[in-house]
């Protein structure tokens, strides 16, 4: 019962400390929000890297695993809807470390539709994986790595 109380009451603080620290604090500067719009944009591309990366194995060669291919593909289809809302904050003229280009903003709807692209190649991969299929689903493989680099041969700095 003591030690109940203990922690109910270091929540307490925490809780408090943390609200308090929210509310003392000044709004974000624009600078702070462009930073922050950046780390947030590239978190997203990277759990798109990281989903993709077992992919990339399956095609060059390692052991086939279907439901795993499966998972991430449907993964990679829930993340993409993000990217144009992640990118919506315009960073143009902010000393932050990107390597967005920013024609972005002046092309959101080519933009967007190459997110869509990527939605609907990862669906297509994940639905091939749900068969069991090894050749189709590494048939649709191509597509979908591909939607990476459409968007960003048109869209980042340093093409890969
Ligand atoms: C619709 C456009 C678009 C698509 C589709 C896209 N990317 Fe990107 N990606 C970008 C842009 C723009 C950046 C630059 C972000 C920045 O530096 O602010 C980027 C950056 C990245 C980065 C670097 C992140 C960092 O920490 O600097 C990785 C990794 C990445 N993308 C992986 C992927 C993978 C993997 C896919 C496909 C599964 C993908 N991207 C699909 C536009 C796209």
């Amino acid at each position: 019962m003591k030690k109940k109380i203990a922690v109910m009451s270091t929540i307490a603080i925490l809780a408090s400390g943390f609200f308090s620290a929210v509310s003392a604090q000044d709004p974000p500067t624009p600078e702070q929000q462009a930073e922050a719009a950046v780390d947030t944009r590239k978190s997203v591309f990277k759990l798109l890297r990281f989903n993709l990366i077992p992919l990339v194995g399956m095609a060059q060669g390692a052991p086939f695993d279907a439901a795993l291919a499966e998972r991430n593909g449907r993964r990679i289809a829930a993340l993409a809807p993000m990217i144009p809302d992640v990118m919506a904050h315009n960073t143009r003229g902010f000393d932050v470390e990107t390597t967005a280009l920013d024609k972005i903003w002046d092309n959101q709807s080519d933009f967007a539709s190459k997110a869509q692209a990527l939605v609907d190649n990862a669906t297509a991969f994940a639905d091939a994986a749900a068969t069991g299929d090894r050749g189709a689903t590494l048939g649709t493989f191509r597509a979908l790595g591909g939607s990476c680099g459409n968007c960003h041969d048109d869209y980042r700095v340093d093409d890969d």
